[in-house]
């Protein structure tokens, strides 16, 4: 039911009882109804009526209304000059058509909402030559037979929806020559024939949504040489093929509203150049990619809303639009990642509409990349007001504004309703009355709750995508840890604190695969039954944080964690992936796997790789993602109780350098594994499994610090001979001393370095245990120089 025709049909219903029937529906902004004194058919009202041609030129028509008034025939007499019949909504299955042939200035038929079942009724013998327009909506048509409208030569537009087509003959429209616009949408129509439109070389607008079809042919439109608008909304189409839009040159306006598409369809858009206007909105695109929208030079609006799905705006996702104007990306509840060069080369977007998604900011980035950028909406969106949001701060905290002209032109649509959501203090301020003094100047990665939900289902044998993305500056890096604890994802770059260390899988795309060299070197401990980095294993890390798993299988069930990492900190969230069972159909839902999810028993062996003065690198191997372990470490003194420190070491790390130790100082380090993130699954209590791993160690000695004494210039050669005397005494005694070869086992020793900087100075120094700050000082140098 079309909403306006509800309408005035009960508005009428109601006028009709009160016994005045008005229509209203044209009456607005047009000009009124003249009156026109012929004989009028009984209830009907006869005006002259402003009416439109389909090209859009104004006439002042002879009209006829006899919209609902329940008739099951024509009521005659129609005067004969009527140029427009109105004979919606009533009762009627069959017409007179002699009588309407006498009507030779008849241009304007609307028969819609009436209870027509054959198009032979309406179109049987009689020649309507000066129709132009014929509307038949909501009617009970079923079928369209050949040449179904070939007593109408003249048509321009015919409008069919809302019927219940499923079949329409192959020459169905046969001698619409001249037919401008086609409406066949809300039918059952479930295949799209080329032939149809092989007798509409001059259509432009075809509106074929609302029909059950799930794919269209190739080339199915290529005879629409002249269609410039095409609706194909609510058609239940999944994909696109290649070649499905091939032929339509002049298409300016497409629109994919509600339908099932999973990706843009790119290819297939590639071959309509032409198309200023793209309606995507209601699909089911889960991620707009590098190059989706790439070099469609004419392309003016388009919208991505209301899609459930839509996680992320990556890199380059839309690219070289030279026309584009408007963009908008609306209520997408799940939409939580743009990434900063999303969009490349878009010199004259106006407009970008992203309210109503769950985006954390908005990069400057990208407003900087925006140069005709003047409005953008980010209401209704969780923002953060922290260093990512500092351009869209207020003006006055701005002084180095003059040089760039974007970020403070940009006027916010609805800045009242623009908050802060974070950080807590910040909460319900609006972004615009912000100064960038109280946004921090940090922003630590984080990743969006709404990109990665807590628990996945997946069929065994199936595919597992996950999406995990985080803003913050610098960019993040991330990577992803298995049920098993490897890591998958980018080498680290050294931006990690923990050392490099082992880097089980470096998986960067599908083709490249696992290697076996880097699988079995990377751990050295996995057992047969339990390989930690299976190099059949197809995974594949998209550039962006996607993690893609092909044919899953129930062993791999269980916990994966996302680490998104920058110099700052690093943000980590979990996801539960049950593997559903397809063998035992008996219980209901069947199996679900969460193998080794509550189960986990965490172990590690933890070592020390290396110890320096001030660093020790632990590593440990364990065979489980453990993403809330903390390592803790403690100097051991004999008289001293000292403060115990703790990291949280993230998912998939299995090797730590513990810095800014002391020297000469016995430490001890703890490794406490954790099964769960947060408590959020399970109980708290089996967060950590088991009683920690612990180990010590002793961090080395110093060696001879760089000279610090100036040497006076007048020492003389008899100075430097007795100097070197007194450190060969030196050396004699403490090599007495220093018999015991153990040295880490706490025994006093001496290291004696010499560096003759100048050939006038010579510096000894002696070491001993424990050169600790919180100690007192047990080394002691001694430095010898002339007159000593
Ligand atoms: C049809 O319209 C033309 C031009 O407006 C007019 O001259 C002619 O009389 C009309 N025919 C009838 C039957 O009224
Ligand atoms: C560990 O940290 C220390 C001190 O920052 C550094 O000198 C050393 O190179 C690091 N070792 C590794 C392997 O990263
Ligand atoms: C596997 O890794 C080794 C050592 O890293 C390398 O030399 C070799 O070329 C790799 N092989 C393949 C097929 O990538």
């Amino acid at each position: 039911m079309r909403p306006n025709s509800v309408f005035l049909q009960a508005q009428c219903l109601l006028c009709v009882f009160v016994g005045v029937c008005v229509p209203t529906v044209v009456v607005g902004s047009l000009p009124h109804a003249l009156p026109w004194h012929v004989s009028c058919p009984v209830r009907c009202v006869c005006q002259i009526k402003p009416w439109f041609s389909p090209d859009s030129v104004y006439h002042e028509a002879p009209t006829v209304d006899c919209n609902d008034l329940l008739l099951t025939r024509l009521p005659l007499p129609i005067p004969p000059n009527t140029h427009t019949l109105r004979l919606q909504s009533n009762l009627l299955s069959e017409i007179d058509t002699a009588a309407l042939q006498a009507l030779s200035n008849l241009t304007d038929l609307d028969l819609s909402q009436n209870r027509f079942s054959c198009v032979r009724t309406i179109t049987k013998s009689s020649s309507l030559s000066s129709l132009l327009s014929l509307h038949l909506e909501e009617n009970h048509l079923s079928h369209l037979p050949d040449a179904s409208f070939s007593s109408m030569p003249n048509l321009q537009e015919l409008f069919l929806s809302h019927n219940n087509l499923h079949f329409i003959a192959p020459g169905a429209f046969a001698g619409l020559d001249s037919l401008l616009r086609l409406h066949i949408n809300n039918n059952k129509l479930t295949t799209v024939d080329p032939r149809w439109f092989r007798a509409l070389p001059h259509l432009e607008v075809l509106m074929l949504g609302g029909n059950p079809v799930e794919s269209l042919p190739d080339r199915g439109f290529q005879a629409l040489k002249s269609l410039r608008s095409l609706v194909l909304g609510s058609m239940g189409l999944r994909g696109l093929a290649e070649k499905a839009l091939e032929g339509l040159e002049g298409l300016e306006s497409l629109s994919f509203y509600d339908n099932k598409l999973t990706k843009v369809p790119t290819q297939a858009l590639r071959r309509v150049p032409g198309l200023k206007f793209l309606d995507l909105n209601k699909n089911r695109i889960k991620l707009i990619e590098t190059g989706d929208f790439r070099d469609m030079v004419y392309l003016k609006e388009l919208g991505l809303n209301n899609m459930e799905e839509l996680v992320s705006i990556e890199k380059g996702a839309l690219e070289n639009l030279p026309e584009l104007t408007k963009l908008e990306i609306t209520n997408n509840p799940r939409l939580s990642y743009i990434n900063p060069q999303a969009f490349l080369q878009l010199s004259r977007l106006e407009s970008l509409m992203l309210n109503s998604n769950s985006l954390s900011a908005l990069h400057q980035h990208i407003v900087l990349s925006l140069p005709s950028l003047q409005e953008v909406s980010l209401h209704s969106n969780p923002l953060r007001c922290d260093c990512l949001f500092h351009w869209a701060a207020e003006e006055a905290s701005h002084p180095h504004t003059e040089e760039t002209q974007t970020p403070r032109m940009v006027r916010f649509i609805q800045p009242q309703a623009t908050l802060c959501s974070e950080p807590p203090d910040l909460r319900a301020r609006r972004v615009r009355e912000v100064s960038s003094r109280e946004m921090s100047a940090s922003c630590l990665p984080v990743i969006p709750t709404s990109s990665l939900p807590s628990y996945v289902g997946v069929r065994e044998g199936g595919k597992l995508v996950l999406h995990c993305r985080a803003l913050a500056d610098p960019q993040p890096e991330l990577y992803w840890v298995t049920p098993k604890g490897l890591r998958l994802g980018p080498v680290l770059s050294g931006t990690s604190k923990g050392s490099p260390g082992p880097d089980p899988c470096h998986v960067m795309t599908v083709s490249e695969g696992l290697n076996q060299t880097t699988a079995s070197s990377v751990s050295p401990s996995h057992t047969q039954d339990d390989p930690p980095c299976n190099p059949s294993k197809h995974y594949r890390l998209l550039p962006e944080g996607t993690l893609e798993m092909n044919k899953v299988t129930l062993s791999e069930a269980g916990l994966y964690t996302c680490v998104a990492e920058n110099t700052l900190g690093a943000d980590t969230r979990s996801v539960t992936v049950g593997v559903h069972g397809r063998v035992k159909k008996r219980k209901k839902g069947g199996t679900v796997n969460l193998k080794g999810y509550e189960t986990v028993r965490a172990d590690a062996r933890l070592e020390v790789r290396e110890v320096g003065q001030h660093y020790a690198i632990l590593s440990w191997h364990s065979g489980h993602n453990l993403p809330s372990t903390r390592l803790s470490w403690q100097a051991i003194y004999s008289n001293a109780h000292t403060p115990t420190y703790t990291t949280r070491i993230l998912a998939g790390t299995q090797s730590f350098n513990l810095t800014h130790l002391q020297a000469e100082t016995f430490y001890r380090v703890c490794l406490h594994l954790g099964t769960s993130e947060g408590g959020k699954h399970g109980s708290r209590r089996s967060r950590e499994s088991r009683m920690p791993q612990c180990i010590s160690f002793r961090t080395k000695d110093v060696p001879e610090p760089e000279p610090s004494l100036q040497i006076s210039p007048e020492l003389t050669s008899t100075a430097v001979t007795l100097l070197l005397l007194a450190l060969i005494l030196m050396l004699l005694a403490s090599q007495s001393w220093d018999t015991e070869p153990n040295k880490g086992a706490g025994k006093h020793h001496i290291t004696i370095l010499q560096e003759i900087k100048s050939p006038k100075a010579l510096i000894i120094n002696q070491i001993t245990e424990g050169s600790n700050k919180n100690q007192p000082k047990q080394s002691e140098k001694l430095l010898v120089y002339q007159g000593c």
